[in-house]
């Protein structure tokens, strides 16, 4: 509906309730029982809402309501078959808020989530803006917002996340603040944590980087994500992990079998680890739990490990807002973002498990963590698919982990079908990693 401006701060708003006046009282405000309509006569002819009219008219007047609700219009109009008589008397009421100057929003059941916009197809025409919840069934759960009509001013358009929030009530997922990333990018660099990687991706991630790091379970991919975190505490920068695949007794059982030193990381106050199931909430209550804890604990660096497990909940399609909601978040602030996952389709081929290989579309840099194959032998193996705005080295590197952690060593010049998500050497060289794939030459420079 039209109308002025809703007021903001002063005077808390009293709400007027004509049906049930002893529901419990929202903080903060105040239930009023609306005087009843003026006069009551007798009722003559075919019912209309003349006196639901006069009678929210009376409310609005005695309170000094400057905004109404009606929930919902349904409840009331099952009396009328007629969809010409609908129309009249949704007419008749909402030129009576209009002219009452009242911010007004009267909800409606839907019977069919892509069909009618409306159960009697005449509200829609009737009334200002008209905005549409769904709450589809895409293998999950997803409620979406629509604007499907704002008279009189531009508006987004299309379905918009959302999830409703014990805390903030309905929360919108923000991809639509995609846009604004434009102009705000970060030219300095931080480290990784693996100073080979650092090379490889031509001096470290810009600070502002979102990057995926993919690769088989057990290649080292929650290693990696780990020194990125010492590496950011070091820096003396606020760190933030969330994991979906371990939980923190896990996590802190590898951190310390890989040599790293918990108690003084944790000392320092600068890293935060979260553990969640994947399964615990929806993709979108996740997403609003990160944000907040991205806008309390302003991190300078976040880890999801793993946006696999995730998969779990979501479809393919959630997953890639996720991490484009993500993005939008992130970017602006600066936070540089690892997020881990199995390999993805269009690396690995027909078949392969995951996501990753969309969502690298989505990410600044893309470092892949493989197993390489040779007789007798599975090696690690890493490259760099790209870096966005940069130069970096193209060429696979040998991984080795032992109990100080991850090394990045020899460069593996014999080595094949990486993208295929298994590496292995030419037959001709010598074993792997003992230095047979390995190139002796200088490093080409970066390209
Ligand atoms: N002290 C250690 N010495 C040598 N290797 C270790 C040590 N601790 C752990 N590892 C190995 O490090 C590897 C990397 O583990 P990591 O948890 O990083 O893998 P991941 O890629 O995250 O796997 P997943 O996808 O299953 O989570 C594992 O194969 C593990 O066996
Ligand atoms: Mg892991």
């Amino acid at each position: 509906m039209r109308s002025r401006p809703p007021t903001s701060g002063g005077t808390p708003p009293r709400w007027v309730s004509t049906s049930r006046p002893g529901k419990p009282r929202a903080p903060g405000r105040s239930w009023t029982r609306p005087p009843t309509s003026p006069r009551r006569g007798p009722t003559v002819g075919t019912y209309d809402f003349g006196a639901l009219v006069a009678r929210i008219s009376h409310a609005v007047h005695g309170t000094g309501a400057t905004r109404v609700s009606l929930d919902s219009l349904g409840a009331i109009f099952t009396r009328f078959p007629d969809k010409a008589v609908v129309r009249h008397e949704l007419f008749r009421i909402a030129t009576t808020l209009e002219d009452l100057g009242v911010t007004c929003v009267l909800t409606a059941e839907r019977t069919d989530e892509y069909g009618s916009i409306s159960r009697y197809d005449v509200e829609e025409f009737v009334l200002n803006n008209v905005i549409v919840l769904r709450n589809g069934l895409y293998r999950e759960r997803r409620r979406t917002v629509e604007i499907v009509k704002l008279r009189g001013a531009p508006h987004r358009t299309g379905e918009w996340l959302f999830t409703i929030d014990p805390q903030d009530g309905i929360v919108v997922i923000p991809l639509a603040f995609l846009p604004l990333d434009k102009g705000s990018v970060r030219q300095d660099r931080v480290s990784s944590g693996v100073p080979a990687l650092d090379d490889m991706c031509g001096g470290g991630f810009f600070r502002d980087a979102v990057i995926l790091l993919s690769g088989p379970t057990g290649v080292g991919k929650t290693l990696t994500a780990l020194s990125f975190m010492v590496a950011g505490v070091d820096a003396g920068e606020r760190c933030l992990l969330y994991t979906f695949d371990e939980t923190e007794e896990q996590l802190r059982r590898s951190i310390a079998g890989w040599g790293m030193d918990l108690d003084q990381v944790d000392a320092t106050g600068l890293l935060t680890l979260v553990s969640e199931y994947p399964e615990a909430s929806s993709l979108e209550d996740h997403f609003i739990r990160i944000r907040r804890s991205v806008e309390e604990f302003r991190p300078q660096r976040l880890v999801i490990d793993t946006l696999s497990a995730l998969e779990r909940i979501a479809t393919p399609r959630a997953l890639l807002d996720f991490v484009i909601a993500l993005g939008a978040v992130l970017r602006p602030r600066g936070v540089t973002t690892l997020l881990t996952a199995l390999p993805g389709q269009s690396y690995a081929g027909p078949g392969g498990p995951s996501i990753a290989g969309q969502i690298a579309s989505l990410t600044d840099v893309a470092i892949l963590l493989r197993y390489v194959e040779s007789p007798g032998h599975v090696g690690r193996a890493i490259t760099v698919l790209q870096t966005r705005g940069s130069a970096y080295d193209h060429r696979v590197r040998a991984v080795t982990i032992d109990h100080t952690g991850l090394h990045v060593g020899a460069f593996l010049k014999g080595v094949s079908n990486i993208l295929a998500g298994y590496g292995s050497p030419l037959l001709n060289t010598r074993p792997w990693p003992a230095g047979a794939a390995e190139d002796t030459s200088q490093p080409e420079p970066h390209e």
